[in-house]
């Protein structure tokens, strides 16, 4: 996804949130959630094709691919439309698909009916310990707290098997991002910026170890103008 903008800053320009700075505030899943079952066909829409324009995307996925396939499955977390997942799917790698909202899996089912949809939320997997060779969460922890990162990620360790592969995009900065309308349908949504170094500590302390790092400028025209993050990293 990106906060809005996949494609049109202009339609999708953001909106810093006012009064106290940009400073995360505490917030369920709930507004979340049914934000973007109301927003599901659009951003399916506007979104489901992006990979097209972003080769290191592909690259970076075709590169987990390699290391995933025959390993056992493979979980697109906060999945979207399926897109990502699809993309693995299409390179020999066992997929099932999981996000918060029924809108999108209900797209994500449309979209890949050989695909497998789970309903979850990243902070308390309906997973069993260690059955995933690997989760790729694409731009899907951008709605969670600095410090609700340690809970996602100990989940995604309590659910990794030894050696299983995790692989994070996200926008990288240290701001919020308010949305409260989003393709003509009313939603409140935060973005939530953050940062590779802080990611990548609660990751070493959640139990995964060889983090790297990679980050990218947005692509023009195509992506909110903001810095990403690519992070990789290996349970132990
Ligand atoms: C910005 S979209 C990214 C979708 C897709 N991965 C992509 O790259 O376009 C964020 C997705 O994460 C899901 N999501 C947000 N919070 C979640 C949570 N706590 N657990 C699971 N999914 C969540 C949303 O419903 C949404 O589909």
């Amino acid at each position: 996804m990106e906060f809005d903008a996949h494609r049109s800053t202009a339609v999708c320009e953001p909106v810093p949130m006012s009064g106290g700075a940009n400073r995360p505030r505490a917030r369920s899943g709930r507004p979340t959630r049914e934000s973007y079952d109301r927003v599901a066909l659009e951003y399916t829409r506007n979104v489901a094709d992006e990979l097209d324009g972003k080769p290191f995307d592909r690259a970076f996925l075709e590169r987990l691919a390699l290391d995933a396939r025959g390993r056992g499955i493979v979980c697109d977390m906060g999945c979207g439309p399926g897109h990502v997942g699809r993309y693995l799917a299409d390179l020999g790698v066992r997929v099932v698909g999981m996000d918060l909202s029924t809108g999108m899996l209900a797209e994500a089912r449309r979209r890949n009916p050989d695909i497998g949809y789970v309903l979850g939320d990243m902070r308390a997997l309906p997973v069993d310990d260690g059955v995933w060779a690997g989760i790729v969460a694409f731009y899907a922890i951008v709605h969670l707290l600095p410090d609700e990162l340690p809970q996602a990620f100990a989940e995604f360790a309590r659910v990794t098997r030894t050696g299983g592969r995790l692989a994070l995009a996200f926008h990288i900065g240290d701001e919020v991002v308010h949305r409260d309308e989003w393709w003509d349908h009313p939603v409140d949504l935060d973005f939530i910026l953050h940062q590779p170094s802080a990611v990548g500590s609660a990751l070493d302390s959640a139990g995964f170890h060889d983090v790297t790092v990679a980050e990218r400028d947005p692509y023009p025209d195509v992506e909110y103008p903001s810095r990403r993050a690519y992070v990789e990293a290996v349970r132990d």
